[in-house]
């Protein structure tokens, strides 16, 4: 059976973009982690943060991740933060293939910076903080399959990457 392509990276690293167009092209479904979440919560993932806290979104986003782990044929495009749990990478990993969008600072900051409101963790953060939160996380994203470096790419070399390394590295 097909495996899922689970896309994982910090904030800006593209995930959403370029997992929707995977979808397309396999002609598979999409599921967005933190999409699911604001359905679920009816409110937009900042308000969460802001009335409930990063605590209560963690324990959303684990219920939404355990979830969507028992889909097939999907491609999920996981929030940020969600390698915090180790029980979130374990779930996806069943039914999934697991790749890291791997993205430098500068392309980071760059794409943040337009939409920082919309991420409470990014938001007010300097490049140097950002960075460092990054590096901290380095390792949880480690945890991937594989990892695409995503700099000097368009994103259809990137999304012709994915479905490449997908159709030969998982059965039918
Ligand atoms: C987060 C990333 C966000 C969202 C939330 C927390 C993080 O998703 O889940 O704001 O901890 O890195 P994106 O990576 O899609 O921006």
């Amino acid at each position: 059976m097909k495996k899922n392509i689970v896309l994982i990276g910090f904030m800006g690293s593209g995930k959403t973009t370029i997992g929707k167009l995977v979808s397309q092209k396999l002609g598979y479904g999409f599921i967005d982690s933190d999409e699911l979440i604001e359905q679920k919560c009816g409110m937009k993932v900042s308000d969460i943060f802001n009335l409930y806290g990063e605590e209560y979104f963690r324990e959303v986003e684990a219920r939404v991740i355990s979830e969507i782990s028992d889909y097939t044929r999907v491609i999920i495009s996981c929030g940020g933060g969600a390698v915090k749990q180790k029980s979130n990478i374990d779930s996806l990993r069943k039914k999934g293939l697991i790749i890291w969008l791997k993205t430098c600072i500068d392309e980071i900051y760059k794409r943040i910076q337009y939409n920082s409101v919309m991420r409470p963790l990014a938001n007010g953060k300097s490049k140097e903080e950002l960075e460092q939160m990054m590096a901290a996380r380095e390792e949880l994203y480690k945890k991937a399959h594989i990892f695409i470096d995503t700099s000097n790419k368009t994103i259809n070399e990137i999304v012709d990457e994915i479905i490449n390394i997908y159709v030969n590295q998982t059965p039918k």
